[in-house]
């Protein structure tokens, strides 16, 4: 199927618009690019559930930390234009920074409390930049529909958090995690890791497999769970752990004891790269 790229906010309004008329609802994804599997089974699933889907491709500056890769993130508009038509996109929104920051932006949403564990602490401001541009984007396309990946999954709630609080009219859904036949979560920075790293980096999912099987058969005790986490995370070869938590889901707040939902998060380098996983114990 053919897919339309614009760059302008003014041009997703007038397509959005006529989208609306001829009676589709619209279903947003909203990306970086550097699009994969993961990102096509999102816009599968927009296309399954709204007549007009909008993908839209933008490396967002702000919430790239001064040391992290903003500058080398993969940017294959072209690639990503075809995987969007494939999977059932109409339109891909491919915007500029100038257009999406225009000079004397001052503006910036922050959702609190969400961000006290895990990537706020690791990434200081990233979650800060995140919801700014997905507050920005929900404005521009007026999406019925917004689909994120499970991956991120302290983005996803974070931005769950955001559209109740914010009384945002769209509905959030958040998509399983994709994973390579290994195991390794898809990512569009999978394509930074050697041979070698990539041949390791499916350890990150089974050091996550096999807590939830110890949490799974009695033990309760998150410490002991996180201890464990992080040594078989640290014995993966090249690698350096930023964090393996067990949180509560919901509060992404620190629990003591495994008495409700849990979200165990990781965050590890395998090399240089960065890479991040979790899976829901319940
Ligand atoms: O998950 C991502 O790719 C980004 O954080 C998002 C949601 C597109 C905002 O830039």
């Amino acid at each position: 199927m053919s897919v339309t790229v614009v760059t302008t906010i003014a041009e997703v309004r007038v397509a959005v618009a006529a989208a609306r008329r001829a009676g589709k609802t619209v279903g947003f994804v909203p990306t970086m690019g550097a699009l994969h599997e993961g990102h096509a089974a999102l816009v599968r699933s927009a296309a399954a559930t709204s007549g007009f889907v909008v993908v839209s491709v933008f490396v967002n500056p702000t919430q790239f930390g001064p040391k992290e890769d903003f500058a080398k993130y993969p940017r294959t508009l072209e690639a990503d234009q075809k995987l969007c038509g494939e999977a059932g996109a109409q339109l891909v929104f491919a915007p500029s920074a100038a257009e999406m920051y225009p000079e004397r932006s001052v503006t910036f949403v922050e959702v609190k409390e969400l961000d006290a564990e895990l990537d706020g602490p690791a990434r200081p401001g990233h979650f800060r930049g995140v919801c700014t541009v997905v507050l920005k984007l929900f404005n521009i396309v007026l999406p019925d529909v917004a689909h994120f990946g499970a991956k991120d999954g302290q983005q996803a709630r974070i931005i769950r958090q955001m559209v109740r609080d914010l009384n945002v009219p769209v509905e959030v859904r958040v998509e399983p995690t994709v994973r390579e036949a290994d195991g390794l979560a898809m990512s569009s920075r999978n394509r930074y890791l050697s041979p070698t790293e990539r041949s390791t980096a499916p350890a990150i999912y089974r050091a996550l497999q096999n807590v939830k099987a110890r949490a799974l058969a009695g033990e309760i005790d998150v410490a002991r769970l996180e201890s464990a986490l992080h040594a078989e995370l640290a014995a993966i070869p090249g690698s350096r752990v930023d964090y393996a938590r067990i949180l509560d889901s919901e509060t992404l707040q620190p629990l003591p004891r495994l008495d409700r939902p849990a979200l165990a998060a990781v965050a590890v380098f395998i090399g240089t790269t960065r890479l991040i996983d979790n899976v829901l114990i319940q």
